[in-house]
C-alpha cells in the first residue's frame, strides 16, 4: 500500500521554505499560488513578489527539495507566477503595518537588536572595513547581522562585500542586499554608477530614516551603522534617529588620530550615547622575518579608551589591536572580507577577538537585573 500524497503533505513540506529575503516560511506569506496533487506527482505554483526577483532560483530549489522529502512522491513540478500590486500591498500591510510613516523598528524601547554605529575622527582610519569584518564575523556565530552604510557621500559597504546587487522593493518596503551571510542597504544600491551625491543636512538625515524604517530588516541581533567619519550631520541624525546606538570609535595608534577619536567619542555625551569600545586599527604590522614595524606609531588605541572612560565616567574598554596587513586591504579589494579568505591571519584573529567581545557582552547582561529594578532585554 503506498501512502497517499495530500495537499496538507505538500503544504507542510512547504511551511519549511522561507523567503530568503523576508526570512519567513513561503506559506504564511501568501506566496503558495496553488497545490495540485495527481497520484505520487505533485505540481505547485509559487509567487514572486517582484518579477525577476533573485531570489527565484533559491526559491524553486527550496520549495522541490522540501517537497521530495514527503515519502513516495513522484514527479515534482515548481513554477512561479508574481504577485500583483494588491497582493504586495497586502504582504506589506502584514509585515510591516498601516503606518504611512513607517516607525525605526529598532528605536522602539521593546527593540533587542543591539545597535553599534562606527565612527572615527579622522578618514581613512578603517571604519568600513572594520564594519564589515565584523559584521560578517557576527554572522559567522550565527547572528543576524545588518549594516546600513551611512557613509552617503564616501560609500564603500557593497564594494567591500563584493556585490553589485540592487535591492527589491514589495510595495514601498525595501528589501536589503544579502552579502555573505549580511543583509546592507547604501545609497550605492539607489545611484548610478560611480555617480558623486551631494546633499546637505536634511536630505542625509531623510536618507537614513529611510535606510532604518523603509528597509525590511526582519529580526535583526545586531544592525552596524558606518559612519563617515567626523562628527558630522550623519553622525547627529543617527544619534537623534537611534539614541539606543552604541558607538564603536576607531581610531590608529597614532597620537595625533587618536586625539581626534577622542571628540569623535565625546560627541556621544551631547547625543546620550553609550560608547561600546574602542578598536585600534592599522597597528604594528608583522614583517615576513617576523619582526613588527610601528608604522602608525603605539598606544593610540589604550589612550582613546582612558580618555573616554575618564570623560563619560564609564568603562570604555579597548575591544582590540587589529595590525595592519595587506591581506586585510586585498580582502576589501576583492569584495571578499579577510575573516572569509584568511581567517587565520593576524588581522583576522583579532577582528575574532573583538566580535566574540561585542557577542559575549550582550550574553552578559541578558536577564540579569541591573540594579535599578528593571531586567536588562
Ligand atoms: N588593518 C589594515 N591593514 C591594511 N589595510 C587596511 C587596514 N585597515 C584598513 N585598511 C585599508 O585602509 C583604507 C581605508 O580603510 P577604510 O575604507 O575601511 O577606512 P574608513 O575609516 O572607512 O575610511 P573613510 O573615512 O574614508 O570612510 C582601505 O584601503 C583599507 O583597505
Ligand atoms: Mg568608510
Amino acid at each position: 500500500m503506498t501512502h497517499m500524497i495530500s495537499e496538507s503533505d505538500v503544504r507542510a513540506a512547504l511551511s519549511r521554505v522561507d523567503d530568503p529575503e523576508i526570512g519567513k516560511p513561503i506559506t504564511e506569506l501568501g506566496m503558495v499560488k496553488s497545490v495540485a496533487v495527481d497520484g505520487p506527482n505533485v505540481d505547485v505554483e509559487i509567487y514572486l513578489t517582484i518579477a525577476g526577483c533573485p531570489m527565484k532560483t533559491t526559491i524553486v530549489a527550496n520549495a522541490e527539495a522540501a517537497i521530495k522529502e514527503i515519502p513516495g512522491i513522484g514527479a515534482v513540478s515548481v513554477s512561479t507566477d508574481v504577485m500583483s500590486d494588491e497582493q504586495r500591498r497586502e504582504l506589506r500591510t502584514s509585515l510591516r503595518g498601516h503606518a504611512d510613516n513607517p516607525e525605526i523598528p529598532f528605536a522602539k524601547a521593546s527593540s533587542t537588536t543591539r545597535v553599534f554605529a562606527v565612527a572615527s575622527g579622522k578618514g581613512g582610519v578603517g571604519k568600513s572595513s572594520m564594519t564589515a569584518n565584523l559584521a560578517v564575523a557576527l554572522a559567522q556565530r550565527g547572528l543576524k547581522v545588518g549594516i546600513v552604510d551611512a557613509d552617503i557621500y564616501g560609500h564603500s559597504i557593497p564594494g567591500l562585500f563584493g556585490t553589485d546587487e540592487r535591492p527589491t522593493a514589495v510595495d514601498d518596503m525595501i528589501m536589503p542586499v544579502q552579502a555573505h551571510g549580511v543583509k546592507m542597504i547604501s545609497i550605492a544600491h539607489f545611484t548610478e554608477g560611480n555617480a558623486p551625491v551631494m546633499w546637505r543636512g536634511p536630505m542625509l538625515q531623510r536618507a537614513i530614516q529611510q535606510f532604518l524604517a523603509d528597509v525590511f530588516w526582519g529580526d535583526l541581533d545586531i544592525l552596524m551603522l558606518d559612519l563617515p567619519p567626523g562628527t558630522g550631520d550623519v553622525a547627529i541624525a543617527v544619534g537623534q534617529l537611534l539614541p539606543n546606538a552604541e558607538l564603536l570609535v576607531v581610531t590608529t595608534p597614532q597620537d595625533a588620530a587618536a586625539e581626534v577619536a577622542e571628540r569623535a567619542g565625546t560627541a556621544s555625551l551631547q547625543t546620550h550615547q553609550r560608547v561600546a569600545g574602542v578598536i585600534e586599527n592599522m597597528g604594528a604590522m608583522v614583517l615576513p622575518d617576523g619582526s613588527t614595524m610601528a608604522v602608525f606609531g603605539e598606544g593610540g588605541g589604550a589612550k582613546v579608551a582612558e580618555r573616554l572612560s575618564t570623560l563619560t565616567g564609564t568603562n570604555v574598554p579597548l575591544l582590540g589591536e587589529v595590525p595592519l596587513d595587506p591581506a586585510l586591504r586585498q580582502g576589501g579589494d576583492s569584495g571578499m572580507p579577510v575573516v572569509i579568505v584568511a581567517p587565520e591571519s593576524p588581522t583576522a584573529v583579532a577582528i575574532n577577538k573583538i566580535a566574540d567581545s561585542l557577542h559575549k557582552r550582550r550574553d552578559s547582561i541578558a536577564g540579569k537585573t541591573l540594579g535599578l529594578g528593571v531586567s536588562a532585554k
